[in-house]
């Protein structure tokens, strides 16, 4: 866009920041590939060239702003201290099976799902069988991913929960469903079925086989019409039973560790500060941190249909890929990159993140933890959100190669590490909607912590207005985000309850 709005004012522009726009070419921090302007002329651009000027000459005190790290006041809502005994159904009348599809996040809430259809049903539940999803390939099974003997202990008084089926039961496996039909396996599950609909569908399966196999089960409990019983168990199952194994949180101690104490340089950083005296502690403050969710792969850009400014190459890639993936049914494909933009339907791109978090009073010496999976256009998409926060990290930079063999490919495994991060972050943002971003808004709203929600309608309109210099700009956002950074939002009718805990979850402290 620019370049055709004036393509010598760019030019200049693009020399004078050519050093701070690129510093990658010359050192490269994180250890990333670095691109060369010189053999690639269709990089993404900055869109966004006036305000990221405007932002890089920012003040690194906050003026007349709020301190932007605050933490959100108390609001009044804790988690439930439970008021009726729970109590385990006399007798187990049978065994439900799951098998989860989706992503980690999904599969998170598939498992809350599945204690509480267990409890309705009073039967025995088998820990779930998380599918291989097509997109993230990772055959990690819950016990690689989560602690399943915290699990069981913590829901025991509750419901009970085995890991394996007893031998009597052991036909019944994924490769026996998948190969017939079978009078064990209760496929017709509705969306956000009812309780009546498990009672009265499921539960004759249980009387006649002992076992029930439901698949698919995602998405396959609603949210409303529940006793509040079974919505509490869905949040002990969500913010208490699921915890990860040691080693993910092993690791994500040892990144937090070094996002809060930079200069302990040693392997053991907690054993330093262990080793510190109260006087050393009180001197090393630890440091604060936000972390970006960035979730800006091929997938997600080409079914935006917006246009992200990598120019004619970009736009016929994701064409290309609409096309093979979707035989080119998007519905966003309809509306023009203007007519998106305003509505707030295009995921916003780092260089946008970047500009949003500089506006909300978050200055260069802000220490930023990536929490992503890849990002489409590689460093040089980065690289304007890079020279507003240099001090940027992410699982690569802080956690060395041994130290991530455990998990690395594991797409499930490097999800549940920036999960377990995110909550441990002073502020939380994340640059899409999506299952992560939801699960940790739910979570995050759960302890009372921070979490900044982007206002894309309004980003929309205002980067789409090219005279709007930075101050208007950063008003404009700071006008627009007041309410959007953690404060409770009460559940609505069809909205998931583990996006939304209160009130269901949490109570109004007296
Ligand atoms: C941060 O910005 C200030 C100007 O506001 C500049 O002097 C300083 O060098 C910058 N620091 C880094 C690490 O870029
Ligand atoms: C489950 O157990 C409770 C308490 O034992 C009982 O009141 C309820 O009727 C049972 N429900 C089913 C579906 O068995
Ligand atoms: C909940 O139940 C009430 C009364 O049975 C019904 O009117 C309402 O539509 C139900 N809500 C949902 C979201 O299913
Ligand atoms: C763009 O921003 C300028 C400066 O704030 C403002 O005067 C103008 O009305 C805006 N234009 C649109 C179309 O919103």
């Amino acid at each position: 866009m620019f370049v055709q709005r004036g393509g010598g004012v760019f030019a200049c522009l693009l020399v004078l920041l050519l050093p701070v726009l690129f510093p990658n070419l010359f050192s490269s921090p994180l250890g990333h590939a670095s691109p060369s302007v010189f053999s690639e002329w269709n990089a993404p651009k900055p869109r966004h060239l006036p305000l990221l000027k405007g932002a890089l000459q920012r003040p690194s005190s906050y003026g007349w702003q709020s301190n932007p790290w605050s933490p959100l006041p108390d609001q009044g809502w804790k988690s439930c201290k439970s008021s009726v005994t729970p109590v385990l159904p006399r007798k187990s009348r049978g065994y439900v099976q799951v098998f989860l599809d989706g992503g980690l996040n999904q599969q998170r809430m598939g498992i809350c799902d599945a204690v509480a259809v267990a409890k309705i049903l009073n039967a025995t539940l088998v820990i779930p069988h998380l599918e291989v999803n097509p997109v993230w390939q990772d055959s990690s099974s819950f016990t690689e991913i989560f602690d399943v003997d915290h699990f069981i202990n913590v829901l025991k008084d509750e419901i009970s929960i085995v890991k394996e089926l007893p031998k009597e039961y052991s036909w019944s496996t994924r490769e026996y469903y998948a190969t017939a039909i079978r009078a064990t396996r209760i496929k017709t599950a509705p969306v956000h079925a009812s309780a009546k609909w498990y009672l009265e569908n499921v539960s004759p399966v249980l009387q006649s086989y002992g076992i029930a196999a439901i698949a698919p089960f995602s998405h396959r409990l609603a949210f409303d019409n529940l006793s509040m019983d079974i919505q509490r168990l869905r949040c002990k199952v969500n913010f208490q039973a699921l915890a990860f194994v040691h080693h993910v949180n092993e690791l994500g101690d040892d990144i937090i560790s070094r996002l809060r104490y930079p200069s302990a340089k040693s392997a053991a950083v907690d054993k330093t500060y262990l080793q510190m005296t109260t006087d050393q502690k009180a001197i090393q403050e630890p440091l604060k941190f936000v972390v970006l969710h960035l979730r800006f792969d091929k997938d997600m850009a080409a079914h935006s249909a917006c246009d992200f400014g990598g120019g004619k190459a970009e736009k016929l890639a994701l064409a290309k890929y609409r096309q093979v993936i979707w035989q080119g049914r998007v519905l966003n494909s309809q509306f023009t990159d203007e007519e998106l933009r305003n509505q707030g339907r295009c995921p916003l791109t780092p260089e946008e993140i970047g500009l949003l978090l500089a506006a909300l009073g978050f200055d260069n010496s802000t220490r930023l933890y990536l929490a992503s999976h890849k990002v489409y256009g590689g460093e040089a998409r980065i690289s304007s959100l890079r020279n507003l926060f240099p001090l940027m990290e992410d699982k690569k930079s802080l956690v060395s190669k041994e130290k991530r063999a455990k998990i690395e490919g594991k797409a499930s495994l490097l999800a549940a590490l920036d999960y377990y991060v995110s909550m441990q972050s002073d502020i939380f943002i994340s640059a899409s909607p999506g299952n992560m971003h939801n699960a940790l808004v739910g979570h995050r709203t759960f302890e009372n912590l921070k979490t900044i929600r982007p206002n894309m309608a309004l980003l929309g309109q205002l980067f789409l207005n090219k005279s709007m210099g930075w101050s208007e700009f950063q008003k404009a956002v700071q006008e627009g985000h007041k309410n959007r950074q953690g404060q409770i939002r009460l559940r609505k009718e069809k909205q998931s309850i583990y996006t939304y805990p209160a009130p269901a979850c949490m109570c109004q402290a007296l």
